[in-house]
């Protein structure tokens, strides 16, 4: 595995953590629209195979995709909409508590009480169209009432009214080179060039104010960039355009434009899919152009065409980084995924501490 070397202010390396994953929280599993009927569908979430349904009364379930008893996978057996029954010896399980209630094989001598018995079920709630599962730590017991876990991450919405689109895309690298990805400024004109967005000659550069936010840190309030079209277009509606950008752990990118009563807002997380692979999420609001019609089928395009640009590149640098190179990160360009890389350590061994102690001001080209 790779490792990333930093370099520190006065230029000499250190070296940063490797590929670890973030247990204790919530991922999004796959869109919950697809759990429909009696039709069980399976997802891989850090490396743990997941079973996922609908009971019949809309409530949503995943389940460990392994039977507690001699561990065939449970996607391969049966549901009804109210139970999973296992395809090798029948055992019945109630899918959102994984409690066992029938084995069949029992006798009237026998004295073993399913109700005993649990299959491994995790938290799992329904929002913004993603089935979002929590994903306990080793040792970490049966964990199923929410109030005692982490808050469910959720898109913010500003009215009542709104459209929606999601996009979704594998990437062939680990979560860390997929979450700084993300939060990379300097790759945009290279990456991302395109007659409607921006080219190499529009570089320029950039001075941004960041701030720490709980487990994060928030790139504050300015008015976008100029230099890039759908921006600009948002200037028809004649008021100041203000966007914030969140990143927080594990792996969320909270994005908001506001522009007086019209705006914009994205949440992208970058999944370990197992600990050497991950996708990538957005889902995005808007009530900006609320009534014309082709604009959800132009932003998705549009969204699609982003999303795919940064999809090959990661597999252009997997192919580079299957040789073990070593790495850098520089200042001030990828100083957000320096702070990513503290604040996952201060979260992985629990000192709490933030790499940053106020406000600080980035600069760079792009
Ligand atoms: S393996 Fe599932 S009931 Fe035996
Ligand atoms: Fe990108």
């Amino acid at each position: 595995m790779a490792r990333l070397v930093t370099l520190d202010a006065a230029g000499s390396s250190i070296t940063g953590p490797t590929a670890t994953l973030i247990y204790d929280d919530w991922y999004p599993a796959l869109r919950s629209d697809r759990l429909r009927g009696n039709s069980l569908h399976t997802a891989m979430l850090l490396d743990f195979p997941l079973v996922l349904g609908r009971r019949r009364d809309g409530r949503i379930f995943a389940m460990r995709d392994s039977c507690p008893h001699r561990g065939i996978p449970l996607s391969v057996g049966w549901f009804d909409g109210e139970h999973v029954t296992c395809r090798y010896h029948g055992w019945e399980f109630e899918p959102c508590s994984g409690q066992c209630e029938a084995i069949p094989s029992l006798t009237r001598v026998d004295r073993l009480d399913p109700t005993k018995i649990y299959a491994s079920a995790y938290p799992c709630v329904e929002r913004d169209g993603y089935a979002w599962v929590y994903i306990p730590g080793a040792g970490a017991g049966r964990k199923l009432d929410l109030a005692d876990l982490r808050p469910v991450p959720e898109l913010a919405k500003y009215s009542p009214k709104y459209r929606t689109a999601h996009l979704t895309a594998d990437l062939p690298c680990n979560v860390d080179h997929g979450i700084i990805g993300l939060m990379d400024p300097a790759h945009g004109p290279f990456v991302h060039q395109a007659w409607w967005w921006r080219s190499r000659g529009s570089i320029r550069e950039k001075t941004k104010k960041f701030e720490p936010i709980p487990e994060g840190f928030r790139m504050a309030a300015h008015a976008p960039s100029g230099n890039s079209a759908p921006y600009k277009l948002l200037g028809v509606y004649g008021e100041p355009v203000q966007t914030t950008i969140d990143f927080q752990l594990p792996n969320r990118r909270y994005e908001t434009i506001r522009c007086g009563s019209k705006w914009f807002t994205s949440l992208t997380t970058v999944t370990p899919v197992t600990a050497s692979t991950c996708r990538i999420d957005v889902v995005a609001a808007w009530n900006v152009f609320y009534h014309l019609p082709l604009v959800t089928p132009i932003a998705k395009f549009f969204g699609a065409k982003f999303v795919r640009q940064d999809q090959v590149t990661m597999i252009q640098q997997a192919e580079g980084l299957r040789h073990n190179p070593s790495l850098m990160l520089i200042d001030d360009a990828d100083k957000p995924a320096k702070w990513y890389f503290a604040l996952k350590q201060a979260r992985i061994d629990g000192s709490g501490k933030h790499p940053m102690d106020g406000p600080v001001e980035l600069h760079w080209r792009s």
